[in-house]
């Protein structure tokens, strides 16, 4: 698989990245830049939860990745005054897993679930009741003589996260009092985010260079901090390790990405649907296929930035370029196609 510089997962080089994340990730509602209406409703919750002496309801976050989810856990956390957990989906494997989890919670602690719509069913269908009434229900032995137990567990909260809410089985959904997409940012957020990174990690940046930086992050604070990391290496091997325009521009030219923030991945499958439907509409499965990547992969990274800067619509019967792709790619649309618009 190629490389992707603006891949929003976590990939296997960003070991040093890990270190990263810890120092840049904001602790606080005040670090936490945009996504405000969402601090707004969690800042109310939070308040009234911490009056009444209660833990904080569940809370569900989705949305593509690399948005904040992760981010936002530790900082409700934070805010609570709460210890928090991680774990994910594919951690908890059977029941046995969670039930020891969950017993070694204390009260007000926060249980957060990253990648939650991949839990398996046995260990979804405890999650139940333990939402609901902290209670656990366990069964003991197996055939005749088996019996089940219930027991007590501390007032926690959970907060699972998730690139897609439709995955979600509607029980486990519906257990949570609070749900929220996170949006993708716009442009200004990441250039106050990008001028933030920066200055933690002591990096001189000017403010084209930011901009130029901003307006290819693709809306997400994960890539924008990966692109200043990247940006900065070049400066330093290449200049004085200060990042003007001049530089930004030498770096994100090697690197591939274009204006909109489009790597060669984003540019092969837009080509593709072009080249091969005729612009679409193209189902996700033959999208898949012609660009040898997963349907996932498709549906959770590329998709959700190619139509929010409007390149890409889904329709009924499949994913469809919009004439803002043909344009961008600088390809001529079909005849019969432009007489029509
Ligand atoms: N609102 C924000 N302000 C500043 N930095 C952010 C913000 N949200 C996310 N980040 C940065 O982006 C990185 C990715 O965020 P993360 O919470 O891991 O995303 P997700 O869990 O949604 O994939 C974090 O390490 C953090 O440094
Ligand atoms: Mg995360």
């Amino acid at each position: 698989m190629i490389e992707r510089i603006v891949t929003t997962s976590s990939t296997p080089d960003d070991v040093t990245e890990v270190e990263l994340e810890v120092t840049l990730r904001p602790k606080d509602f005040a670090n936490y830049i945009g996504q405000e209406r969402l601090k707004q409703n969690l800042q109310l919750a939070i308040s009234a939860a911490k009056k009444r002496g209660e833990p904080l309801d569940h809370v569900l976050l989705y949305g593509p990745p690399g948005l904040g989810k992760t981010t936002m856990a530790s900082v409700i956390a934070h805010e609570m005054d709460a210890t928090i957990r991680i774990t994910s989906g594919p951690a908890i494997e059977r029941a046995g897993d969670l039930a020891s989890l969950l017993t070694n919670l204390q009260d007000g602690d926060i249980l957060f679930v990253d990648e939650i719509h991949r839990l398996n069913r046995s260990v979804e269908e405890i999650l139940y009741s333990a939402m609901e009434d902290f209670k656990l229900d366990i069964m003991l032995g197996k055939g005749p003589s088996a019996r089940s137990l219930r027991l007590d567990l501390p007032k926690f909260t959970i907060i699972g996260a998730t690139t897609r809410a439709g995955a979600l089985a509607a029980p486990l959904r519906d257990r949570f009092g609070m749900v929220h997409r996170l949006e993708f940012y716009n442009p200004e957020e990441i250039h106050k985010i990008i001028e933030r990174a920066a200055q933690i990690l002591n990096v001189q940046i000017h403010p084209e260079a930011a901009q130029a930086l901003a307006t290819r992050a693709r809306l997400t604070p994960r890539i924008a901090n990966r692109l200043l990391k990247r940006v900065r290496d070049y400066a330093d091997v290449n200049g004085d390790g200060i990042i003007d325009a001049n530089i930004s521009t030498q770096a994100l030219g090697l690197l591939e990405v274009d204006e909109l923030g489009l790597d060669p991945s984003d540019r092969m499958i837009l080509t593709a649907i072009i080249d091969n439907y005729d612009g679409g509409p193209v189902g996700v499965e033959t999208l898949a296929a012609l660009t040898a990547e997963e349907r996932s992969t498709i549906e959770d990274f590329y998709e959700p930035y190619l139509m929010q800067i409007g390149l890409l619509e889904r329709t009924s019967r499949g994913r469809k370029v919009t004439h803002k792709a043909y344009k961008h790619l600088g390809k001529a649309k079909p005849k019969e196609q432009s007489s029509l618009l």
